[in-house]
C-alpha cells in the first residue's frame, strides 16, 4: 500500500479507526466543513447507538456540518449528533467524566470561510485540552492535528506539546508525528489515556 500516510489527517483517520466502535461517544471540538465530524459517525453511530457532539465556534461551520452530515446520514443517524455552537473551553454538561473513546481537534480556522480572525488560540485550546482529559475513558484518545505554518499556531503548537509533555507516563501515553522533509507541515498529536487494572 502506497502511501502508507498521505497527510497528517490520513493518519489521525487511520487511529480512529482503528479504535472507536459503534456504540462509541465521541467529540469533535473543531468541526469547520465536517468532514472528520463525518468520518467519526460513520464509525461510531448506528440508529440506536452511539453519541457523537460536534463543536465550533464559528455559526457557518454549524450550518455547514449539518448540511453535510444531513446528506450522508439516515435521519435515525443524525437523531444522535449533537451540534454544539461555542467554543470548545467548555464542553457540554451531559457529557460525564470517563465516557469519551475519542476527542478530536483540527486547529486553525474555517477552510473556505474566509474569516481567519475565529482561529483556534493558545489560551481556550489548552483549557479545552485539560478538560477533554478529564472527559476520556480508560483507552480513550486525543487525537490534535497542529498548523505550525503559521505564528498562531507556532505558538499554540509549542505550548500543547509542553503540556503534554508534563503529563503522567503512568496515566498518558503521548505522542507526536510530525513531517521530518517538509519544512513547517501539520503536525498530529495524539494522547491515550491509559487502562489501570
Ligand atoms: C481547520 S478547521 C476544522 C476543519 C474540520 N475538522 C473539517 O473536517 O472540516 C478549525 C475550526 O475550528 C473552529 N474554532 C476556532 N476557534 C474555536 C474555539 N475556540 N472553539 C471551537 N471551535 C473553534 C473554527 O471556526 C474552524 O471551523
Amino acid at each position: 500500500m502506497f502511501p502508507l500516510f498521505q497527510s497528517h489527517l490520513d493518519l489521525a483517520h487511520q487511529y480512529w479507526k482503528r479504535l472507536i466502535r459503534s456504540g462509541d461517544i465521541v467529540i469533535d471540538a473543531t468541526c469547520g466543513n465536517g468532514q472528520d465530524t463525518l468520518v467519526m459517525a460513520k464509525l461510531s453511530l448506528t440508529e440506536n447507538s452511539g453519541t457523537l457532539y460536534a463543536l465550533d465556534i464559528h455559526p457557518r461551520a454549524i450550518s455547514l456540518t449539518r448540511e453535510l452530515l444531513q446528506s450522508h446520514l439516515s435521519p435515525g443517524l443524525i437523531e444522535r449528533l449533537h451540534l454544539c455552537q461555542q467554543c470548545h473551553s467548555t464542553f457540554p454538561d451531559e457529557i460525564k467524566t470517563g465516557t469519551v473513546s475519542l476527542i478530536t481537534y483540527n486547529l486553525g480556522y474555517l477552510p473556505g470561510g474566509g474569516d481567519k480572525s475565529q482561529t483556534t488560540l493558545v489560551k481556550s485550546t489548552l483549557q479545552s485540552l485539560i478538560n477533554a482529559l478529564t472527559l476520556l475513558k480508560e483507552g480513550g484518545l486525543i487525537s490534535m492535528t497542529c498548523y505550525p505554518g503559521h505564528e498562531e499556531g507556532q505558538k499554540e503548537e509549542n505550548e500543547i506539546l509542553a503540556f503534554t509533555a508534563t503529563l503522567d507516563p503512568k496515566q498518558w501515553n503521548c505522542c507526536h508525528h510530525r513531517w521530518l522533509n517538509r519544512k513547517r507541515a501539520p503536525s498530529l498529536l495524539l494522547i491515550q489515556k491509559l487502562y489501570h487494572r
